[in-house]
């Protein structure tokens, strides 16, 4: 019997140290230490064994049962620490790989044309000036020679607001205005870059919201030929010194005289394309003098002084730039048509 424990011991040290998974050893443990396994088994035949034999059987199988379970133990703690050793090993990272590139950011297209505009009004002694967005009828239409039902509103699409009175601004000409009352009676020179809104159907050649930059020059003895000047060597700086320039007559109620500026087609230049309709000029910007109502309402006394106004669009002046036929990739934030203007 007790050549028999040994046996089995023996036998089940030497299977321990061949299992490798959670699952055998569960297997090894029912077979030798079960309740139906080898080692109860043997000790089920102690009836057979003399009184004598049996308390030195009973110690033997008591040892061989400590031993067994120990055996076990340190089996099991083994495999979990080689287990986790291997986890270690295959997450281990690799610092020598090289890194994953951060994509640098890039200007937006009508940010880089607005900053081209401001380099060369800047040059020209042109200060940058900000108004707000959210504007009052009063600066957006009234200050601007446009009273109530005063029919020109109709060129302007507007947002009003639940505020009587509060509105998106249409353009950026109220800011004329504030410039002007903040600094009268000296002289001026700033444009006002901004985003304007319309309450528009939004089309190839419309969006409901753009920017806009204007431009503001009061002084004692600017005339007409100061906006001719000016104008003209901004849209020369813009789209090349080549290019021809005409001031064709328009309306504006806060100027006056008033005139839209083209410039020869940059496509055709000046034959006939359909990018200019045939017509061999693109308009870029609207101008005038500064009416003398507008100028009282900023405070200055249109007996002494005079001053040119104008007013732009970016996005259209990158259209015309770039030759892009649809103003609503500007705002659609579709990287294809964004990453080709870095
Ligand atoms: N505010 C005009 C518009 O949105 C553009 C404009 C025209 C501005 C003539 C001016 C100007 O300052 O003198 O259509």
């Amino acid at each position: 019997m007790l050549d028999q424990l040994h046996e089995m011991e023996g036998r089940a040290l030497a299977e321990l140290a061949g299992h490798k998974t959670e699952q055998a050893l569960e297997q090894w443990h029912v077979a030798f230490l079960g309740r139906k396994g080898a080692l109860t088994e043997l000790l089920r035949g102690i009836g057979r064994l003399s009184a004598e034999e049996r308390p030195a059987f009973g110690q033997e199988a008591n040892r061989v049962k400590t031993a067994l379970e120990k055996a076990y133990e340190d089996r099991a703690l083994t495999l979990k620490q080689e287990a986790a050793l291997h986890q270690l090993a295959r997450e281990q990272v690799d610092v020598t790989l090289p890194g994953r590139p951060i994509a640098p950011g890039f200007l937006h297209v009508s940010t880089r044309t607005l900053r081209e505009i401001y380099d060369i009004f800047a040059a020209m002694g042109f200060q940058v000036v900000e108004a707000p967005e959210v504007e009052t009828d009063i600066y957006n239409f009234q200050l601007l020679n446009m009273p109530p039902h005063h029919p020109a509103r109709d060129m302007w699409n507007t947002f009003h607001t639940t505020h009587e009175g509060v509105l998106l601004r249409t353009h950026t000409s109220p800011g004329q205005i504030r410039v002007m009352l903040e600094h009268c009676p000296e002289p001026i020179r700033v444009i006002l870059p901004g985003k304007c809104y319309r309450y528009e159907q939004v089309t190839a050649r419309h969006e409901f919201m753009f920017y806009q930059v204007e431009g503001l020059a009061i002084g004692e003895h600017l005339t007409m030929a100061d906006l001719k000047g000016t104008l003209a060597s901004f849209a020369r700086q813009m789209f090349g010194p080549e290019r021809k320039v005409r001031f064709r007559a328009s309306y504006f109620p806060f100027t006056e005289p008033s005139a839209e500026l083209d410039i020869d087609c940059v496509l055709c230049g000046g034959k006939g394309c359909r990018v200019c309709k045939n017509s061999g000029w693109l308009e870029i910007l609207g101008c005038g003098m500064v009416h003398p109502n507008v100028m009282r309402n900023g405070g200055y006394d249109p007996a002494c002084y005079t001053g040119f106004a104008f007013g732009m669009g970016p996005e259209r002046i990158a259209m015309l730039k770039y030759g892009i036929d649809d103003i609503r990739h500007f705002f659609a934030n579709d990287l294809r048509f964004l990453q080709q203007f870095v």
